[in-house]
């Protein structure tokens, strides 16, 4: 039931997450993925329903899960899963915040049968997967809102302030694996809030604070009617 004390100022919006990371199969038994837990996804996803927001969570594989009300998971596995999953959903939802570590690439063939090993090195082929950030936000209409993540180890604000423009995102959430007790895995992160013209840093929070600081920004930029 909704907590009568959070304020519900996102009643009326329905918002896309990407959450998780992707696995990208090499053969029945192995894949390429990544370190992210979809923590801050599912913070993200909780936090908006909370505030009244119908939410599509469409997340990569990971242990954890929600069972929140107003939140529907999709769960998928591979980058181009998530993208499909993505594009269906986005005409009816207001917002999309991707916050999933998508796989950049995935290997070229997936082996039918497991991988033998042989004498001498293994080399693999990898093709580029599709880019979700950039298709919904270089697609979206103008009362749409689309948000991003930048995980950066140098330069931060410069690359993130590269990709808002690349994908035409309303803002971007930087945040670095650098600092103590931020990102993968972890239950605090520590962010900037960066769109075109400001950067806006926060303290280190929970990620369920986190999450909130995000969705104030998405709130006060209300789509017109
Ligand atoms: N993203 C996405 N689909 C992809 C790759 C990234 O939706 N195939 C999204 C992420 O969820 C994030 C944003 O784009 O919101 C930035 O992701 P990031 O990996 O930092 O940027 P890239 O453009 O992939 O650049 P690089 O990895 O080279 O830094
Ligand atoms: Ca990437």
């Amino acid at each position: 039931q909704p907590n009568q004390t959070v304020s519900q100022d996102l009643k009326g919006r329905r918002i896309l997450i990407t959450a998780g990371p992707t696995f990208e199969d090499l053969d029945p038994v192995r894949f390429l993925g990544n370190r992210s837990t979809g923590k801050m996804g599912i913070a993200l996803a909780e936090a908006a329903a909370a505030r009244g927001a119908g939410v599509e969570l469409i997340l990569g594989p990971t242990h954890l899960s929600t069972t929140a009300a107003n939140i529907t998971t999709t769960p998928v596995r591979s980058a181009r899963e998530m993208h499909a999953a993505a594009l269906q959903r986005w005409p009816e939802c207001t917002d999309a915040i991707l916050c999933a570590a998508v796989a950049d690439y995935r290997p070229e063939t997936v082996a039918t049968d497991k991988i033998k090993k042989k004498d001498g090195e293994l080399t693999l082929s990898l093709v580029r997967n599709p880019d979700i950030a950039a298709e919904l936000g270089n697609n979206k209409l103008a009362d749409q809102r689309v948000v991003g993540f930048a995980l950066e180890t140098e330069n931060g604000v410069e690359n993130a302030r590269k990709k808002l423009l690349r994908k035409n995102l309303d803002f971007i959430v930087l945040n670095s694996p650098r600092t103590a007790g931020a990102a993968f895995g972890h239950d605090t992160n520590q962010i900037q809030l960066i769109d075109r013209n400001k950067v806006t840093a926060f303290e280190l929070k929970t990620k369920r604070e986190v999450a909130d600081d995000i969705l104030d920004r998405l709130a006060a930029d209300k789509p017109t009617p």
